[in-house]
């Protein structure tokens, strides 16, 4: 556990960095972080004296051209950087630092900048300490139900086009780890349960952040999937399961969006720390995979030098730029005395170089300064969002409340009067104007629940000029329950805070929410409870509800989007990316692994974080993670994945698949009187031989129809997902037999079948 930096969850630190932050000298030095920067103009003269700024040359030659002219001091100052650490009281504070997540110095003699790097799992980080702007977009787990690469793409521009607004070149979001445990408290900024569908969402991502000409970043490779004694914990997995479940989620999301980092993760995988996990990184990352960029390690996740050097890292953050870190000095000598080769440093230097250049960061520097567009980030938001909230229940068709006729609706709970719910951590986006249910100075505390303007009531008052609309806190049940008797609608607001560092015991709504759903359920049987979830939660009230709205953290645009899907001014298309379960029974772990009162999350004491590491057994589920696991154990969820309402009906017919199993088609009908958007989803049954009893999705597509009309819809099917790994050939083969595909509307409902086989 390292005590020095947040990414370590060390308290105190925390607290002396919310004091800094507040601080206005940061804001002041802030006028000197751009000076070792190169201008457009500067590079085309260079060109001629400095032959790897020939951007006809291929990345991996300009990196060797660079490599050559470094010495042995620049080649290690390439591998680390500074980070927070810079914020603790009389730590220095670089030149050229941007005030990011992290900052590697670049050789500046030579024309190569910086790596500023900052995190935007959902958005830029820590922009109200700079007086700058951020856009906070729905949580990717609610970008993920869109189940749009679209949507993706344009979420990852948003992010590199205000990240390189706000001066910084490297993306460190694009969180990709499997919602094995759904309690985790990072579930909304990855992207579900399915390697599929979260690799498809995240390249894509990564994609549009690169498009940006900003590195882009996948991370906490691998299995970081609990928050629960994250810096020491042990996951332990067999070899096809790892490949077939979260390492199937990062080789799809790096061919897709060719990132160009990979962030290592803290907690140990099969006995190993991730960041020095020969495996992890050499065999499966690079032999396997093909990734060419480099590894980056998560803030303090780096425990050695020379083994750390060996199995693949590449850089470690923040390290400390006074050479103390395991990649400073200590590499330094390691490389002098033999224990690291020359060529494995030159190795390391070259990924992180042929990044640079692969993503255009040389030619494009950063504008240090530029003003980020509000308005086009929260249109962006607010379009996402629409694609994001999955409507979950509509008895007697409560939805879509009619504007001309609704004469009164009360709005309950979760701050609707003034805003929406995010997600905490280091994917926590600054509130404009601060947390509105509780504004201060500077950015949000680490920790701290945090609200934005966006206020559901006001957009819900807009859409109905004729109707009262009134509010309640729902603090005090018996008030809410009044309101609810005498408004027509009630519209419960429920939430579930969640961040980075600390799991949720449970998946029960907390403070009581339940008994105030269930007493205005019973006040108004037209009741409408809209979630601000991380991710799934329990609903004992469901059956006695007319109507449910899973809407995530919704970001920015985000009650726009939600009135807008509420009175059908836009239609609901999303599908949900992860599965909800009836009770913490039905999961593989019944109790978070390792969560005890003095373990439950990772803000420890130094003494505290000397606590064993404990394992976390995957092999439970195996590759069987979420719908596939209710699948195996015969378990009925509360709602499937896959599975998410409209305001109109659609039919599926005539399945076909072609005879080498690379496409499906089928015919989607809109049945109903609304144009709308559906989600055709494909999955597969492997032959006996794989020993799997449940299906794999192995292709969706969405598909617009206006009402009545009908689409032949081809699906591409992923092979990887309808093979299995072969652990002896290190290689994924699709076995000889019988494939069985299977398409519908969700994971539960997948009438059509057709059958492949390959020889
Ligand atoms: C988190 C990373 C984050 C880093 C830098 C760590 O605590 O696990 O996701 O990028 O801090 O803020």
């Amino acid at each position: 556990m390292h005590t020095n930096f947040i990414g370590g969850q060390n308290m105190s630190v925390t607290k002396v960095l919310g004091t800094l932050l507040t601080s206005s000298i940061l804001v002041a030095a802030a006028g000197v972080a751009f000076d070792a920067e190169a201008t457009p103009a500067t590079v085309p003269a260079a060109a001629a004296a400095r032959p790897w700024m020939n951007a006809s040359l291929s990345p991996d030659v300009r990196a060797d051209l660079v490599i050559k002219q470094l010495t042995l001091a620049e080649k290690v100052q390439l591998v680390h950087g500074t980070g927070w650490a810079t914020l603790i009281p009389g730590n220095p504070i670089p030149k050229g630092w941007n005030y990011g997540a992290g900052y590697v110095p670049g050789i500046e003699r030579l024309g190569i900048p910086g790596i500023h790097m900052d995190d935007s799992a959902v958005g830029v980080r820590g922009a109200a300490n700079m007086s700058r702007y951020a856009t906070l977009l729905p949580s990717t787990v609610g970008a993920a139900a869109s189940w749009n690469p679209k949507a993706a793409f344009l979420y990852g521009a948003v992010i590199g086009r205000e990240l390189r607004d706000q001066g910084f070149n490297m993306s460190i979001g694009g969180g990709v780890d499997l919602a094995r445990e759904p309690r985790d408290g990072r579930t909304f900024e990855y992207a579900g349960e399915d390697p599929l569908l979260a690799g498809t969402m995240t390249g894509n991502l990564i994609k549009g952040v690169q498009s940006q000409h900003v590195m882009g970043d996948i991370k906490h490779y691998a299995f970081n999937d609990q928050e629960t004694g994250r810096s020491y914990f042990n996951a332990v997995i067999g070899d096809r399961a790892a490949q077939e479940s979260d390492l199937l989620a990062f080789r799809i999301g790096i061919d897709i969006g060719h990132p160009a980092g990979v962030m290592c993760a803290y907690n140990r995988v099969n006995g190993i720390y991730a960041c020095e996990n020969p495996w992890l990184l050499t065999q499966v990352l690079r032999k396997d995979i093909g990734f060419k960029g480099f590894v980056v390690s998560d803030w303090g996740g780096t425990h050695s030098t020379v083994a750390s050097a060996l199995a693949g890292l590449d850089m470690e953050m923040p390290g400390s730029l006074d050479g103390k870190s395991h990649f400073g000095a200590a590499l330094e000598q390691a490389v002098q005395s033999g224990k690291v080769p020359m060529a494995t440093l030159d190795e390391m230097d070259h990924r992180i170089l042929r990044s640079m250049f692969m993503a255009g960061v040389v030619e494009h520097p950063v504008t240090p300064r530029r003003v980020v567009n509000p308005f086009e980030g929260r249109d962006d938001a607010e379009h996402i969002a629409e694609e994001s909230i999955v409507l979950l229940r509509n008895k007697h068709h409560l939805l879509p409340l009619d504007a001309e006729s609704v004469h009164s609706i009360a709005i309950i709970g979760a701050h609707a009067d003034v805003g929406v719910l995010s997600g905490g951590g280091s994917a926590q986006v600054d509130a404009p104007g601060g947390n509105v249910i509780d504004p201060h100075a500077g950015g949000a505390k680490w920790g701290e629940t945090v609200y934005f303007p966006s206020s559901p009531l006001k957009y819900i008052r807009q859409h109905a000029p004729h109707a009262t609309v009134a509010f309640n806190s729902g603090a005090d049940i018996a008030a809410a329950v009044a309101l609810a008797r005498s408004s027509q609608v009630a519209v419960v607001f429920a939430q579930q805070h969640m961040l980075e560092g600390m799991d949720r015991p449970t998946l029960a709504l907390p403070d009581n929410q339940d008994a105030l759903i269930e007493a205005v359920a019973a006040a108004n049987p037209r009741t409408v409870v809209v979630l601000e979830t991380g991710g799934p939660v329990t609903m004992p009230w469901v059956d006695r509800v007319q109507a449910v709205v899973e809407a995530w953290y919704p970001g920015i645009g985000g009650a726009q989007a939600l009135a807008n899907l509420l009175f059908g001014n836009v239609n609901f298309s999303a599908k949900l990316p992860v599965t909800f379960p009836r009770g913490e029974g039905q999961l593989p772990h019944p109790v978070v692994t390792g969560l005890t009162a003095d373990v439950f999350h990772t803000e420890l004491t130094d003494a505290q974080a000397k606590v064993e590491p404990f394992d976390v057994d995957y092999n439970k589920a195996g590759a069987a993670v979420g719908y596939k696991w209710f699948e195996r154990q015969h378990l009925s969820p509360l709602f499937p994945f896959g599975f998410g309402l409209s305001y109109t009906t659609y039919a599926y017919s005539n399945l076909k698949v072609d005879a080498d199993g690379k496409t499906a088609t089928l015919t989607v009908t809109n049945t109903g009187r609304r144009a709308g958007t559906e989600i055709a989803e494909a999955y597969a049954l492997l032959p006996k031989a794989s020993g799997e009893t449940y299906k794999r999705l192995v292709g969706f597509k969405r598909v617009s129809l206006a009402p009545g009309e009908a689409q032949t819809v081809a699906i591409p099917l992923n092979e990887l997902c309808e093979s299995i790994y072969g652990t002896q050939k290190h290689a994924f083969v699709r076995l000889p037999g019988t494939y069985t595909i299977l398409a519908g509307p969700s994971s539960a409902n997948t009438l059509l079948k057709v059958t492949f086989s390959v020889r």
